[in-house]
């Protein structure tokens, strides 16, 4: 199966993801100052957009597979590094046109995913189909509130202080989209797709629920009257909390079985751990949340930020780089021994960069070298800027024939 869309998605992916790799090693460093919240932003969306959504695109391609769409993956790659520039330049008119340009993007490959289901009914998919398919769909809503935003503020007015729009947009993005594709995937990995269970359909009522809820109560909290502003949210990461461990739990025996001294399925089998971790965090950060009433400063930073790498890093990263090199196969010629480096550097770096930030805080705003985070997560960015090289390099060569893992239906 030639498959050069997905090949070209996780080269797009790789590319972008350099950039949000050097903007996280300046951020730790913090070797040229503190970064401004256009670069901040740059750096958060260069990797949840050009990065991990190019690689969940190439996956999807992957999985779904049919006629190829290489011309699609281009003009996605472009639109979503016009995105990323618009939100460096900090100019909010060019978001705005930009943020519209790349929700359609979005909504294409949305459409790409459940059409067949509107077309032959979705009992003709598997649970992991149904993952994906149920992962973009909270995509499109979260974007959906984004664009919002992003027009909003680019037509030069300001977010309306009754609804909380921009925590909305991120408690959908990561609590929802993100949990569900990568279950998706990390099973499809694992153990291949073409099942439809009655347990894996809880798990995906658990998960689109939990994020769904979870984004609906954060939007509306003042609308919803204070008792269900206190419970829903809390309500709503136990779903996801119930949802993760059925995770673990289906796909425990496939990632205990997995080489951790070579190949590429150990990056996905750690992939799971690292997204309990994230939920976990997110549940407590949810209940600092409801506990601030409202006050965001009273909310720990260095949790915020340690459930955005468990997610972003720990997870996705994970997942991603373990499924290019499934893709890869055997075409390993290439540097042999960066594999290792880069797995155990990801995972190591990324544990000591979470635990930092539990334990000590942020690093943002402090002076050059000052904090332990200038150690730590350099480790972590470091490794990804190894995987990218190496794998770009690696990609460039291959022929492109994505080997079948298992057939999902
Ligand atoms: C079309 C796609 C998207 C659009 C239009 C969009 C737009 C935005 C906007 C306008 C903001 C607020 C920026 C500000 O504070 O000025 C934002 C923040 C954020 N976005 Fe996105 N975004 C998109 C995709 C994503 C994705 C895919 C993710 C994660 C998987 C994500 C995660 C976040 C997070 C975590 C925040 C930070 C909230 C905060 O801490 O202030 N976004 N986005
Ligand atoms: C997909 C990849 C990534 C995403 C989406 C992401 C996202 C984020 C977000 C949302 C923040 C908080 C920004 C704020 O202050 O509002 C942040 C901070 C940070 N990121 Fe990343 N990041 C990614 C990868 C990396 C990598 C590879 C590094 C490597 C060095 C890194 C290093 C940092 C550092 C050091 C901070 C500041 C943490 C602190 O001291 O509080 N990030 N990132």
């Amino acid at each position: 199966m030639t498959r050069l869309d997905t090949r070209s998605a996780f080269q797009y992916g790789l590319a972008i993801f350099t950039l949000t790799a050097l903007l996280g090693l300046a951020n730790a460093t913090q070797l040229f100052g503190p970064l401004n919240r256009d670069a901040l932003l740059t750096h958060l969306h260069s990797g949840t957009l050009g990065w991990i959504t190019m690689g969940v695109i190439g996956l999807s391609l992957w999985v779904f597979g049919g006629r190829d769409m290489n011309m699609a993956v281009r003009i996605s790659a472009l639109a979503t590094a016009a995105y990323v520039l618009a939100f460096w330049s900090g100019n909010f008119q060019a978001r705005a046109v930009f943020g519209v340009i790349m929700l359609g993007v979005i909504y294409f490959w949305w459409w790409f995913v459940v059409s067949p289901g509107f077309k032959d009914g979705f009992a003709s998919y598997d649970d992991v189909k149904l993952m994906i398919g149920f992962g973009l769909t909270t995509l499109v809503l979260g974007s959906t509130i984004g664009v919002i935003v992003q027009v909003i503020l680019g037509t030069g007015n300001s977010i309306p202080a009754t609804t909380d729009l921009v925590g909305a947009h991120a408690s959908a993005q990561t609590g929802g989209y993100l949990v569900l594709v990568s279950a998706g995937f990390i099973e499809w990995q694992l153990r291949g797709g073409g099942r439809r269970t009655n347990l894996g359909l809880t798990q995906i009522g658990l998960l689109f629920a939990g994020g769904f809820i979870l984004a609906f109560s954060v939007l509306l909290a003042q609308q919803l009257g204070p008792q269900a502003a206190q419970a829903l949210p809390g309500v709503a990461t136990l779903l996801t909390l119930i949802g993760t461990i059925l995770v673990a739990v289906r796909n425990g025996r496939a990632a205990m079985a997995v080489s951790w001294t070579a190949g590429p399925k150990r990056h996905i089998a750690i992939a799971i751990p690292w997204l309990i971790a994230a939920v976990v965090f997110q549940f407590f950060l949810v209940q600092q949340f409801i506990a601030a009433q409202g006050d965001v400063t009273k909310v720990s930073v260095g949790l915020l930020h340690s459930l955005d790498h468990s997610y972003f890093v720990g997870l996705m990263t994970n997942m991603l780089f373990g499924s290019i090199l499934v893709f890869l196969g055997a075409r390993m010629a290439q540097w042999p021994w960066a594999d290792n480096v880069i797995f155990w550097g990801l995972n190591v770096g990324a544990a000591a960069f979470v635990a930092v930030l539990l334990i000590v805080g942020s690093g943002e705003g402090k002076a050059a070298f000052t904090h332990p985070v200038a150690f730590v997560a350099p480790i972590m960015g470091l490794s990804a800027l190894l995987g990218v090289a190496t794998f770009l390099m690696r990609l460039q060569g291959a022929q492109a024939t994505a080997p079948a893992v298992a057939h999902a239906r």
